[in-house]
């Protein structure tokens, strides 16, 4: 799948965001190295510590599935309304990218008509992860 199809179905995501706090909505598309589509949005809560992000949101649906290994993912959010031109991951989500993704899964920013690709070991260099604790 190309990269801007990969961003507009971030886009479909993001309808699904349950924002009754923030109002700020975020779509994830992550790609399987089997080749399926996790889609994900972020899940606030009255507590607010307990939301949860498009990202993981994404990653816990495609673990809890099997899938382990991943290539790509999409992210798209703003507030209610508008996209933002650019919604990079939180550190949270960076810190369960690095439990699962190389260095060389690719990260999509932007809106469907302008994006930027990224590698993860841009977003997130010298991760702590599993290889550490070997
Ligand atoms: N949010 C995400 O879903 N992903 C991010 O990477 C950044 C923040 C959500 C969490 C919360 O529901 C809202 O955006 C405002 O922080």
């Amino acid at each position: 799948m190309d990269y801007k199809s990969l961003v507009e179905e971030a886009v479909k995501a993001r309808e699904f965001a349950y924002t009754p706090y923030s109002h700020f909505r975020v779509g994830a598309a992550l790609v399987g190295k089997s080749g399926k589509i996790y889609h994900g949005c972020n899940v606030e809560n009255a507590a607010y510590t307990p939301t949860n992000c498009a990202e993981r949101t994404a990653f816990f649906k495609a673990v809890s599935e099997g899938e382990r290994e991943f290539s790509a993912i999409a992210i798209v959010g703003g507030k209610e309304g508008e996209l933002s031109p650019l919604v990079a991951p939180c550190g949270v989500c960076r810190q369960v990218m690095a439990e699962f993704c190389d260095g060389d899964f690719i990260i999509v920013l932007g809106t469907p008509e302008k994006y930027s690709v990224h590698k993860f070991s841009d977003l997130l260099p010298y991760s702590f992860s599993k290889k550490n604790l070997d």
